[in-house]
């Protein structure tokens, strides 16, 4: 602030003036349960200062030029309440993760369905998952969590795509979606494969076990994910029938199949699930989490330049969600996985003194704000301080539960096949007059899950 040439007394008053309105980062004490639950509720409301659909006139869960991010925000508050304990936003939740499923109950909900790619279904069915597993009350009119997810499962294994590459999913759905119909990526596949191994645990129906060890093998005999080395790679192109594969490191791509890794040890015991999750992990830790940054996660391939789009600046919240629940379900990884988190979040805090109340910047490592705003900073920050939680409750009365030890989402395994008669008219709108419609769609068929994304990829593929 330039005050040369003001009287000394305008001085005084501008330099009160100065430190009233000056930035404080968090204030977040990582050993202290309350601080971090604070600062999770100040991280957690600057996140809904962005959501409107519980407003007049607005959808519920409606995210029109990027509809994938709902989920991510719903994933979001599901941890917030869990692990705090605060169901301030519940009723959103609630409402908006119901909403946006569809009349088919597998999240192709007609106003979007013509332009999604299969992971931005999968999303919303680990968000569904995860509800199911938090024991989040199934709402009483309409259709469960579990079967939600079991409705995304049913219509993702529909689309596993034999024609090329001897299967695997594509990353878009349909063909004029163009490159993006002929990519096999790992967020799809890695995404399919997480979901049917939590499907697998949640219910210990042998179909969803089949199904994720069918993803995972022909992940392994893809480009996609290297079970010596652990390197997951981020795409390939099934016209060249998958033999090359583009190394471009995204946290999401190694902590979906890590997830799925987990859950499967978890559910099955067997040994080799263990080893390829600690092979993932380590190579993980390795991998966004470097040395000079203070081992802060850090989302490698965007941030150097500060070149995140949306989409990446969601990914290190969803890595530090999945790692928290990789410690529950797996707990000989819980000291590797800590200290981790713990410097995360603490530098992530330091990073929220944006616009004099309290935004979150994209860099934490740098442990002060960067200048962006956004909700998906918010969210990625809500989701690591809701993680730090974890060394203060009972793991056992957090840990995701299963049909056997208290879950009692309902289930349908027929959800979301063509042939099930549990379906439901669309919900009623709590408020009339809708004003979003068919000028939405028209920018989303262009929009999509990252046009971006996929010319860099594309452009660079190893
Ligand atoms: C903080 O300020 C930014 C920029 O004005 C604004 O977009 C955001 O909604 C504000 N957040 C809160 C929690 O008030
Ligand atoms: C919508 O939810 C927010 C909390 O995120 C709340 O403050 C607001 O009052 C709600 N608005 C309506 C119209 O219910
Ligand atoms: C689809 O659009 C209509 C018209 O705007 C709206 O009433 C409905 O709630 C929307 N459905 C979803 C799932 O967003
Ligand atoms: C890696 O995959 C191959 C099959 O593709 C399998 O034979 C081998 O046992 C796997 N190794 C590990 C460590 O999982
Ligand atoms: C983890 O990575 C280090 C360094 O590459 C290696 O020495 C170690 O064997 C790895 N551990 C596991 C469990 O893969
Ligand atoms: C599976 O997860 C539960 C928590 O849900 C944990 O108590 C248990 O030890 C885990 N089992 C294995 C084999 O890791
Ligand atoms: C599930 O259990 C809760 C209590 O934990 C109960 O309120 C709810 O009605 C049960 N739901 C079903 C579908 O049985």
């Amino acid at each position: 602030m330039q005050i040369s040439g003001t009287s000394s007394l305008c001085a005084v008053i501008l330099y009160a003036l100065a430190l009233v309105s000056q930035a404080h980062a968090i204030n977040l004490d990582i050993k202290d349960e309350q601080s971090i639950k604070d600062a999770a509720a100040t991280a957690t409301y600057g996140m809904m200062v962005w959501y409107h659909g519980n407003e007049t006139g607005q959808i519920p869960g409606a995210f029109p030029d990027k509809w994938w991010e709902g989920s991510a925000l719903f994933y979001a508050l599901l941890n917030y309440w869990h692990f705090t304990g605060d169901d301030t936003y519940n009723d959103e939740l609630s409402v908006g993760l119901e909403w946006q499923s569809g009349t088919n109950g597998d999240y192709l909900p007609n106003n979007y369905s013509h332009f999604l790619g299969n992971d931005d279904q999968m999303f919303w069915g680990l968000a569904a998952m995860t509800a199911a597993e938090l024991k989040f009350p199934d709402v009483s009119d309409g259709f469960s969590w579990l079967s939600l997810a079991q409705g995304v499962f049913n219509s993702q294994k529909g689309r596993w795509d034999t024609t090329m590459c001897g299967g695997g999913m594509r990353w878009q759905m349909f063909p004029y979606q163009g490159g993006g119909y002929t990519m096999k990526n790992a967020i799809s596949n890695g995404g399919f494969f997480q979901l049917a191994a939590r499907l697998a645990r949640y219910t210990e129906n042998q179909e969803y076990v089949t199904w994720a060890n069918k993803v995972w093998d022909w992940s392994i005999n893809s480009p996609l994910v290297n079970n010596q080395t652990w390197l997951v790679q981020d795409s390939t192109e099934g016209t060249d029938g998958c033999i090359n594969g583009a190394n471009i490191p995204w946290s999401y791509n190694y902590g979906t199949y890590l997830m799925g890794a987990a859950y499967m040890y978890n559910y099955t015991g067997d040994p080799q699930w263990l080893e390829a999750t600690n092979g993932l992990l380590n190579k993980t830790l390795q991998t966004f989490f470097l040395k000079e940054n203070g081992y802060v996660m850090e989302e490698i391939t965007c941030e150097p330049q500060e070149i995140c789009n949306n989409n990446e600046v969601l990914f290190k919240g969803l890595l530090s969600t999945w790692l928290s629940y990789i410690a529950l379900v797996v707990p000989s990884t819980y000291d590797q996985i800590m200290p981790k988190l713990q410097a995360s979040a603490v530098a992530a805090a330091q990073s929220c003194t944006g616009n004099n109340n309290n935004t979150c910047g994209v860099r934490w490592y740098q442990s002060k704000w960067d200048g962006w705003t956004g909700m998906e900073e918010q969210i990625s920050v809500s989701q690591v301080f809701s993680a730090n939680l974890l060394p203060f409750v009972q793991s056992k009365a957090v840990a995701p539960v299963t049909s056997k030890t208290g879950g009692n989402s309902t289930s349908d395994p027929n959800a979301g096949l063509d042939n099930n008669n549990n379906k439901k008219s669309a919900p009623k709108p709590i408020t009339g007059g809708d004003k979003a419609g068919a000028a939405i769609m028209t920018v989303l068929l262009v929009g999509g899950w990252g046009a971006l994304m996929a010319f860099a990829l594309m452009g660079s593929g190893a």
